[in-house]
């Protein structure tokens, strides 16, 4: 007799989010939704200056306002050693300023009041006398050999420099590069951006005074790490800690740093006794928490005759901000940047990197990307660009010619990373014949006759996500491994507990499936909890697409474990040896007999109701995954583009989106992740601008002049895949949530930089924006 098939959620079905129920009648629980009996508010006043002493602070009048309880200034945190933290970079970062402040919008005074409005009003009354000091505004600046030193209060800090960091083989570089037929250089600024999630950050601290418990509810990407960090800095025991990370209205790498709101509310709540509400405004978040990118480099390429990549040589300076506060793998000074040679048979390179302080608030984030990963990627699908451009070579050919090609892998780069699997002729084949690629090129040739401008920009990049394996990835120590923990109550229904924490991307059904395909239980019956230490295994936290790669392993592996289990307690109910039963989706049967069956459901009654002699009771179990490798998902994506000669205006014609990360679990949010990638990939390209003027005013910290895309100007996106498995992955997924945002700026530009190729303009920095375009049209004559 066969069994009828339901269908389970598992692997490859795209079954709505579970979540988006609650989400969609207004039931979510956002940080801004707590709400404790006699909770206090905190508001914080920032800096108006970049750079500037502070002589004194008079918080006479603001103390003095009705409701406040009281205003906290880093004297006061300098009392219990807290004026000061360490960063997730293995820096120290001040919480409130106590001997200077050095960008415009750090933390000065915070005010704790009865009410939001009473502690905003009492910010105001605070009186600041600052003696103002010159601002330095980027690397160049930063390293001018009389450049004021900004962080002077760290002992042997004589200048503005951070670190210098090198990868890959410098002699065998300079050799290729000595014998090479061409080498195209570009030199570009991949300018500051902001993850701007719907939700800012915040925190409602709760330490208990009756029993010094403090619970922290947070927007955290990371809380089992925050958890310890706290531990670190307060010098709380960790078991007394709990973070609680409610839904979360988006993170995109915003919500991975320990910021000094944090550290300031979870004190005044240990010194008042009360729990304490801090949460950001926009132009707070904007201001001051999570900027990502500025990274200034310069890429040489060396070519033989033919067009192929000999050698690639890069140096980057990097914008650090005041503080290096940006989590990294301690190893990695300049992230995983050194991904830069991308989907290209590279046989030699070498980059270098230098980062500085500047008077900018603490940048670096890895905005929706694997620790610097979109700088390389955009880097190297410029160059690529461009080398084609002035060989006179078709952009396409040039790629096909100097991919890994499919057979070479595993594949080592010259830079030392071990690619996994990879096919990217075929993602680029299939995206050339998706966008009509030739037909294109020949509309191009027709309307370039004509005078007009069409550009087809393509960028086949190549990532490298799920950090990590812990021997060569750890965050100030500790490794990046990740966990689940899985229980299957008497009746078939489980709880899957994950050292990882979701900000939107839909982890509630997407590790529900992982269950549902390896343990047949239907992911309608697996409760997916995260997000709070108290109840979840640690983990490193979600950021860097690594949820799939190494959590939903973790998931798979425990399945498996339970499984096992499983099949002991089938062989008992049957009477049959563990040998002879067969396994299919949902359950055991003999082999030969499959009317002889037990369920993955009888099994689990059958764990705390009828054992076999020996076995512990229960169904339960849980797995910390250190992953062998990391995963290396890719793609093409292919954009065309109109530019109006007159004004500069670029219209983006179409998107093609061919993505490839591995086996997908919910193919309907794999490709959600992708819109909302493209979406921001857009935004960064054309629109996004977050700039200093030169006293280092931050323009940018509002949404009027940070202009996120709306639907209106955002294109439509032509999505597409090719499956390559991760062959080290149980499921063979790679992770993809930052594919997009990390792919597609390249080739935004890209198409722009095609459309004006004929006239020689070879780079416009990002965003591309309309005067920008028209400038370089013009300074070539070319304007209507
Ligand atoms: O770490 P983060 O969740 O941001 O990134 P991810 O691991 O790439 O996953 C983003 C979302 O896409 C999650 O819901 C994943 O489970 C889902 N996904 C998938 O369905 N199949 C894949 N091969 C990769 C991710």
């Amino acid at each position: 007799m066969s069994v009828e098939v339901k269908p389970h959620g598992g692997i490859g079905e795209s079954i709505k989010r579970k979540e988006d129920g609650r989400f969609l009648v207004g039931r979510g629980n956002y940080l801004d939704d707590v709400s404790l009996p006699g909770m206090l508010h905190m508001a914080i006043l920032r800096s108006p200056h970049a750079h500037a002493r502070i002589r004194s602070i008079d918080s006479a009048a603001a103390s003095a306002v009705p409701g406040v309880v009281a205003v906290v200034t880093g004297e006061l945190m300098a009392q219990h050693n807290l004026a000061w933290m360490p960063t997730l970079s293995g820096d120290t970062q001040a919480v409130l300023a106590t001997d200077k402040v050095r960008f415009q919008g750090q933390e000065v005074a915070a005010v704790v009041a009865e009410s939001k409005y009473a502690a905003e009003d009492a910010v105001g009354l605070i009186q600041v006398d600052y003696e103002v000091l010159p601002a330095i505004t980027s690397p160049q600046q930063a390293s001018e050999p009389d450049a004021v030193v900004i962080r002077d209060e760290k002992e042997g800090q004589k200048d503005n420099h951070i670190y210098h960091w090198e990868a890959g083989d410098k002699a065998a570089t300079d050799a290729a590069f000595a014998r090479a037929h061409r080498v195209v250089t570009l030199t570009t600024h991949y300018p500051r951006s902001h993850p701007a999630p719907l939700e800012t950050c915040g925190i409602v601290a709760d330490v208990n005074p009756a029993t010094g418990k403090a619970t922290l509810y947070m927007t955290s990407q990371a809380p089992h790490a925050i958890r310890t960090v706290f531990a670190l800095v307060a010098g709380l025991p960790e078991h007394q800690i709990r973070v609680i990370a409610p839904d979360i209205g988006g993170g995109f790498g915003n919500k991975v740093p320990v910021y000094p709101g944090y550290v300031v509310a979870t004190a005044a709540s240990l010194l008042l006794g009360r729990p304490v509400k801090w949460v950001e405004d926009r132009n707070e978040n904007l201001i001051s928490t999570g900027f990502a990118r500025d990274f200034h480099m310069t890429g040489e390429l060396a070519l033989d005759s033919e067009g192929r990549m000999l050698a690639l040589r890069v140096h980057l300076d990097s914008d650090n901000g005041a503080f290096f506060a940006d989590a990294q793998p301690s190893k990695f000074k300049a992230g995983l940047f050194h991904i830069v040679t991308g989907s290209y048979d590279t046989p030699a390179a070498h980059v270098t990197a230098d980062g500085f302080y500047t008077n900018k608030a603490p940048g670096g984030v890895a905005y929706r990307c694997s620790f610097r990963v979109t700088e390389a990627s955009y880097l190297i699908e410029r160059l690529v660009t461009n080398a084609a451009i002035e060989m006179g070579m078709d952009q396409a050919e040039m790629r096909l010619k100097n991919f890994i090609p499919a057979s070479a892998f595993p594949y080592r780069s010259a830079t030392g990373w071990d690619y996994d699997s990879g096919d990217y002729a075929s993602a680029m084949n299939l995206a050339l014949e998706k966008v009509a690629y030739s037909e294109l090129r020949r509309e191009q040739a027709e309307r370039r006759a004509r005078g007009e401008l069409m550009g087809i920009g393509l960028a086949s990049f190549t990532e490298v996500v799920g950090a990590g394996h812990g021997k060569d990835f750890d965050i100030l120590g500790l490794r990046m491994f990740d966990s689940a923990e899985l229980r299957v109550h008497p009746t078939g229904k489980a709880v899957l507990k994950l050292g990882v924490k979701t900000q939107g991307q839909g982890h509630e059904t997407t590790f529900a499936q992982i269950v549902a395909e390896e343990l047949g239980i239907p992911a309608a019956d697996v409760e997916v909890q995260h997000g709070d230490t108290d109840h979840t295994p640690y983990g490193l936290g979600t950021y860097a697409s690594r949820s799939t790669p190494v959590a939903g392993a973790a998931t798979a592996v425990v399945a498996r474990k339970l499984r096992d289990k499983a099949r002991a307690l089938a062989a008992h109910l049957l009477e049959a040896s563990e040998d002879d039963l067969e396994w299919e989706r949902g359950r055991f049967f003999v082999r030969g007999s499959p009317d002889r069956a037990k369920t993955i459901q009888d099994c689990a009654f059958a764990a705390y109701t009828n054992l076999p002699d020996g076995m512990e009771a229960g169904l339960e179990g849980v797995s910390y995954y250190d992953p062998p490798n990391m995963t290396f998902p890719f793609g093409t994506y292919a954009v065309v583009v109109d530019v109006d000669k007159g004004t500069g205006v670029v219209k983006v014609r179409k998107v093609v989106a061919v993505d490839d990360c591995g086996v997908r679990i919910n193919p309907m949010i794999v490709e959600g992740q992708i819109h909302g990638g493209l979406t921001e990939g857009f935004g960064i390209a054309f629109t996004e601008l977050i700039t200093f003027d030169s006293d280092g005013n931050c323009i940018g910290s509002n949404f009027m002049d940070y202009l996120l895309p709306t639907s209106w100007e955002t294109p439509r996106f032509e999505c597409f895949e090719t499956v390559t498995p991760s062959p080290h992955h149980p499921l063979g997924a790679k992770g993809v949530g930052e594919s997009a945002t990390v792919g597609s700026p390249a080739a935004y530009v890209n198409a722009v930089m095609d459309a004006l190729a004929p006239y020689g303009i070879t780079n416009i920095d990002m965003p591309v924006t309309s005067d920008k375009v028209w400038a370089a049209l013009r300074s070539k004559g070319v304007t209507e």
